[in-house]
């Protein structure tokens, strides 16, 4: 075995490394090995010298880090006048070798890594690689001609599987596939030997297989019913042109991808994932985390069964504990069956299920939580319960151990003082349910240690959430604005407008898009949950003092239409079909005339306004307070855990879209067709201000 060679040293992004007659391209650009500017450079000068030097019988293209090119550099491609051509040229230099070139693979291959593995002659993988073409999440195609290579080296039915869904393969179904020739642990060393005498496969150059009809077909029928992604119907011409000259297909892709990167849905889905990764950066928790390795939860209930799978889930030990036989009894059911379904549904196999069940153990002892690195409580939202909890958790908590309420409206600063080690203490603030949900609002009280702070955000990662710091306020970041889209849906109810006229316009891709309507979203959730928060809040004097306050909500909890679970709720449910509910509408009716609520027809445009516009408002507020960081947080708090489509970036890029102006003129038009009493209408100076300048609330500060 001829000596390995060792990766680059620091600073450089691309290294050439010669040993036994065999060069190595090392490309050492961390975090995932992105290809920017300086990788591509990098990759020339290599080939510059591997192409002088015909004493090297091959030559190896290799990673440093974590894992093999895992894209293009997304934040490229907002830079002016960026185009994929200085990349696609280099790949067509490495195709064209004369001696064989070899990609060794490990980690996460995607976008244009795995464009560049397709331009070499042979790719070797680590048995744990996972690769895709991704770029669809971000409202792109593969514009290094994955659309070309693709189909020639998988056929068009892979190819389009994965572009369309833009997931991960593993490398076994990879190598089943042809995209991957070997599969070896020690992937350079295996690469090097892989070159002795390996034909110079071209890619480029292989026939298309025949399979294209059908594919072409499908690729149809997804952009047909998808058509506010336009990458779906980009891709149809491109995989077309892979039966025409290469030239040719490549000038298709090109011009493709180059609409897309300029669309408004790919501007936006690159907004949330930056926005995302940006969220993970918190100003003041940069200390080191505390070790994590035996969770407690408290409260066997909705949300303390979800929290305990999420975290088993991710190969955590979870401590559930509760007060009540019965309620351990159902929680630990409850799991039972959420683990059962998933393996009925295929998404699990019994093994797995039973290895994450295993690592939840109930218990009635609350003692047994004593030796958890973290313990999440879960029990009724009632404060003097919390409170209650809190001390005891304060007690038997190990030093060091973190606190955590998983509490959606009570005050987090009052819980973590009756702990007596406030440091230890934040909200957690997951969604139902919460083993699904992909957001976690981390709130941060006035005494949470940066170090608690740091552990939790860690965590989330790990048990795959995205995180959004808030501070604490009434309904911290999400459920405070829901209160202005609630609150708006309810009134235009009061004045005539039907549940499913108002969730058509919030779910239909041509006004916003959203996966529920609020009135649907309420009756899933429960119209009682939803109910007793608001009742709560204007008894406790915070909230509106206006006695037509969702009062249609508050209504609906006294007669006991709870939504979905009743049967009755803004709709009428014959099993789970949403039906027009007759009583609900009355009852609408009569409220109204109860409060002098004038009859008004609603175009649907003022719908969208009155849903979206108010709630872009009080986003202004909740960041001129500083309960959010950034914009973009606040866009993650919503495509991650309220169902807003990526696609339009959230609704602050959104916002950003239409023009802060232009809702700052519709606001001030709703207050003077409505009168102001409750000051529902006040623009926050915050949005006036940069209205008044032309500036967008995204962008920058994300
Ligand atoms: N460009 C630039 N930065 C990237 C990046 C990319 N393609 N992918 C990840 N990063 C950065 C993240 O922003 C983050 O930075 P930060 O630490 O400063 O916040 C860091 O890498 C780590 O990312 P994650 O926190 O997401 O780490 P994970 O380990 O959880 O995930 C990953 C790693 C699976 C690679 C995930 O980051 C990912 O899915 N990345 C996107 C991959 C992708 O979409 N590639 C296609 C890009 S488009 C393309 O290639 C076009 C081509 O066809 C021309
Ligand atoms: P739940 O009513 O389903 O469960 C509460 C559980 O706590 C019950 O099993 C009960 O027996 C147990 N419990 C009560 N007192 C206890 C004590 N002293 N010690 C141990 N266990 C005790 O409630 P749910 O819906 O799970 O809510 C829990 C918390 O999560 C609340 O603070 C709620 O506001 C919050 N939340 C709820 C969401 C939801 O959609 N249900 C969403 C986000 C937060």
């Amino acid at each position: 075995m001829p000596p390995m060679p060792s990766p680059p040293r620091e600073g450089t992004a691309v290294t050439l490394r010669r040993a036994g007659g065999i060069a190595t391209l090392w490309i050492d650009n961390p975090p995932v090995n992105a290809i920017s500017a300086r990788v591509i450079a990098g990759l020339a000068e290599g080939l510059d010298a591997f192409e002088a030097d015909r004493s090297l019988t091959g030559l190896v293209i290799a990673c440093a880090g974590r894992t093999f090119v895992a894209g293009g550099d997304i934040t490229m491609f907002d830079q002016p006048g960026f185009t994929p051509r200085p990349f696609n040229a280099l790949l067509a230099r490495i195709e064209a070798q004369d001696r064989p070139v070899v990609a060794a693979l490990f980690g996460t291959v995607l976008g244009g890594g795995l464009e560049l593995a397709l331009a070499c002659h042979g790719r070797v993988a680590d048995p744990a690689t996972r690769l895709g073409l991704p770029e669809i999440t971000l409202g792109l195609l593969p514009g290094s001609l994955g659309t070309q290579r693709l189909p020639r080296l998988a056929g068009y039915a892979a190819a389009l599987r994965m572009i369309s869904s833009g997931g991960m393969i593993g490398a076994e179904e990879a190598l089943a596939l042809g995209i991957v020739d070997a599969l070896a642990p020690e992937v350079t060393g295996a690469a090097r030997a892989a070159l002795a005498g390996l034909p110079l496969r071209r890619v480029s150059g292989l026939t298309p297989p025949d399979d294209a009809a059908p594919v072409l077909e499908q690729a149809r029928a997804a952009a047909a019913a998808r058509p506010w992604l336009p990458a779906l119907t980009e891709l149809v011409p491109c995989l077309e042109a892979v039966a025409r000259p290469w030239a040719e297909g490549a000038a298709v892709e090109e011009a493709a991808f180059l609409r897309l990167m300029a669309s408004a849905p790919s501007r936006a889905l690159r907004h949330v994932f930056l926005a995302e990764r940006a969220a993970a950066r918190v100003p003041g928790a940069d200390a080191a985390p505390r070790p994590v390795a035996q969770m407690g939860v408290l409260g066997a209930g909705t949300m303390g069964g979800g929290i305990a799978m999420a975290c088993a889930n991710a190969g955590l030990p979870v401590t559930l504990v509760d007060a009540s036989a019965a309620g351990l009894e159902r929680g630990l059911s409850l799991i039972d069956a959420a683990y059962a379904a998933m393996v009925k549904r295929g998404r699990l196999t019994p093994e797995a299920a039973a290895k994450r069940r295993a690592r939840i153990s109930g218990t009635l002892d609350m003692a047994a939580l004593g030796p958890a690195d973290m313990v999440i409580e879960a029990v009724f939202e009632d404060m003097a319960l919390k409170l209650s909890v809190a001390r005891e958790l304060g007690q038997v908590c190990k030093p060091g151990a973190i606190i955590a309420t998983n509490t959606s409206t009570l005050d987090v600063d009052a819980i973590a003082a009756a702990t007596g080690r406030p440091g230890d203490v934040l909200g957690t603030h997951f969604f139902s349910p919460a083993q699904i949900m992909r957001l976690l609002e981390v709130v941060r009280g006035r005494d949470t240690a940066p170090d608690t702070l740091a552990t939790v955000m860690g965590l989330a990662k790990r048990i795959g959430k995205a995180a959004v710091v808030s501070g604490v306020c009434y309904g911290f970041i999400g459920n405070r604005m829901a209160e202005a889209y609630m609150r708006e849906s309810e009134a235009m109810q009061l004045e005539g407008a039907s549940p499913g006229q108002i969730d058509g316009v919030a779910e239909s891709p041509d006004w916003i898009g959203m996966a529920m309507g609020p009135s649907r979203m309420l009756d899933m959730a429960g119209v009682d949950v939803g109910a007793r928060t608001v009742i709560e809040w204007i008894k406790g004097g915070q909230g509106p003092q206006d006695p037509a306050y969702r009062i249609l909500c508050r209504t609906m909890f006294e007669t006991g239409a709870h939504g979905q679970k009743t049967g009755q709720g803004y709709y009428r449910y014959a099993g789970r079909e949403a039906l027009a509910n007759p009583e609900t509408q009355g009852l609408a009716a009569r409220l109204a005339a109860e409060h002098h609520v004038a009859a008004r027809a609603h175009a649907d445009e003022e719908i969208f306004e009155r849903l979206l516009f108010p709630m872009v408002n009080e986003a202004a507020a909740i960041l001129a307070g500083g309960i959010a960081n950034r914009p973009g947080d606040i866009d993650v708090v919503w495509t991650a855990g309220y169902g807003f489509p990526g696609w339009r970036g959230g609704p602050l890029f959104m916002a950003d879209e239409i023009g802060l102006d232009r809702i700052v003129a519709r606001l001030d038009h709703y207050a003077a067709t409505f009168g102001n009493p409750y000051g529902y209408w006040t623009v926050t100076p915050l949005l006036r201000d940069l209205a008044a300048r032309g500036q967008r609330l995204t962008r920058s500060a994300s």
